[in-house]
């Protein structure tokens, strides 16, 4: 009955979402910069008369309350910003903004939960509880939108008991999507490496202190943190993808420079393995003459899936697609900031898939290549506000 009746909606909003979609992909802007964007969101609720509030500056929060009584209250989140990526793509709908692209589908987000919020709105008389909608900034710089909205009170007054985010995945076929309980996204730290010695001519080694050397010590030993101090049990992966020593053939320089990534599932291991991994790294350099400057940019939490809610939702996505249409997700080490609606709340983030083989839709994220099979946005809007008023107790 709900299931009809939000399926009949949700085919009247669609060409609307198209359009919503379309405009927002040419339009794109970077993290914090959302403002078009914002005001594209605002004008639609203005125009459906629904309230709102703005937040962390470009960011935004609008309720819906259903006319039957309860203090039932859920959020659903999408995010807004884009990439300094150049669109590749000959599409009628391209990047007008040069360098900024939609490329990891946070338009599709946008009007998915605008078309979610259209369908609330025009169901109101035949639910129960209080849904959030929360279309937030930065999800890809840090220190991501999500903590600035939480910081000014997007999880408050009304609290919501629950939060669902979606996200595209051009790895799942077009009409499906996926869910994953527990621990699903890594937490995502940079590390910034310096390692000084004593430059000199490569002939004289005993004149020098050579930072290459320390360096290469470094780096084979700090893989030893993930494979013999991590407990196995908590994935965790250290990739250092920069090394710079611009030295010569003949020439030893001065110091190394060195980048990467540290990613894991716990919030103690992490805390652990970042004195650990600096320890090491110091220590090593110390007992060979050098001096090591070891530096931790923290990134976004670890994302994990409330495992009820997630069992639940799972449960209404297959009555409301099919069982045919739900997979299960596998772990990704890749970070993503609704991670910290979900160190604070029962949160459960699914994957919407956008794959199109046969019309060579398979493109990663964050190329620029990247699209989508646009039929997903006949299942997106539809979806979430099911789960939404499901999850309400309708
Ligand atoms: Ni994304």
């Amino acid at each position: 009955m709900l299931n009809q009746k939000i399926k009949q909606q949700a085919k009247e909003v669609f060409d609307e979402v198209l359009a919503f979609r379309r405009h927002l992909h040419a339009h794109p802007e970077l993290s914090f910069h959302e403002h078009e964007t914002s005001a594209f969101v605002a004008a639609q609720l203005n125009a459906w008369n629904i309230p709102f509030e703005k937040m962390a500056d470009t960011g935004i929060v609008a309720i819906i309350k259903g006319d039957k009584p309860s203090d039932k209250v859920i959020a659903l989140r999408a995010d807004m910003d884009a990439l300094p990526i150049h669109e590749a793509n000959d599409i009628a709908y391209k990047s007008v903004n040069k360098g900024v692209m939609h490329a990891c589908g946070h338009d599709v987000h946008t009007a998915s939960l605008l078309g979610t919020t259209k369908i609330l709105n025009q169901l109101k008389s035949v639910f129960s509880g209080t849904i959030k909608l929360i279309f937030q900034p930065a999800e890809e710089r840090l220190p991501g939108g999500a903590s600035l909205m939480i910081k000014d009170g997007v999880l408050d007054n009304p609290k919501p008991s629950a939060i669902f985010g979606q996200h595209v995945m051009p790895l799942i076929e077009v009409g499906k999507v996926g869910f994953r309980s527990g621990k699903y996204m890594a937490s995502t730290d940079e590390i910034y490496v310096t390692v000084k010695g004593k430059g000199g001519h490569g002939a004289q080694p005993q004149q020098n202190i050579d930072p290459v050397v320390i360096a290469a010590h470094i780096i084979i030993a700090l893989q030893q943190i993930v494979s013999r101090v991590a407990d196995p049990k908590i994935p965790s992966v250290l990739s250092l993808g920069k090394v710079i020593a611009n030295g010569a053939t003949n020439v030893i320089p001065d110091e190394v420079l060195m980048e990467g990534t540290f990613r894991t599932f716990d919030e103690d291991w992490r805390a652990i393995a970042h004195e650990k991994m600096k320890k090491m790294a110091e220590g090593i350099a110390d007992s060979m003459g050098g001096v090591c400057e070891f530096n931790i940019v923290r990134g976004y939490p670890f994302l994990v899936n409330e495992p009820l809610l997630t069992q639940r939702a799972r449960a209404y996505a297959e009555e409301f697609l099919g069982v045919e249409n739900v997979v299960d997700l596998d772990m990704w080490l890749a970070g993503e900031d609704f991670a910290y609606y979900s160190q604070v709340a029962d949160a459960c983030f699914y994957r919407l898939g956008t794959r199109n083989e046969a019309l060579g839709i398979t493109s990663p994220v964050h190329t620029p290549t990247f699209n989508i099979d646009e039929d997903a946005l006949k299942i997106s809007s539809g979806l979430m506000t099911y789960l939404a008023l499901k999850e309400l107790g309708n």
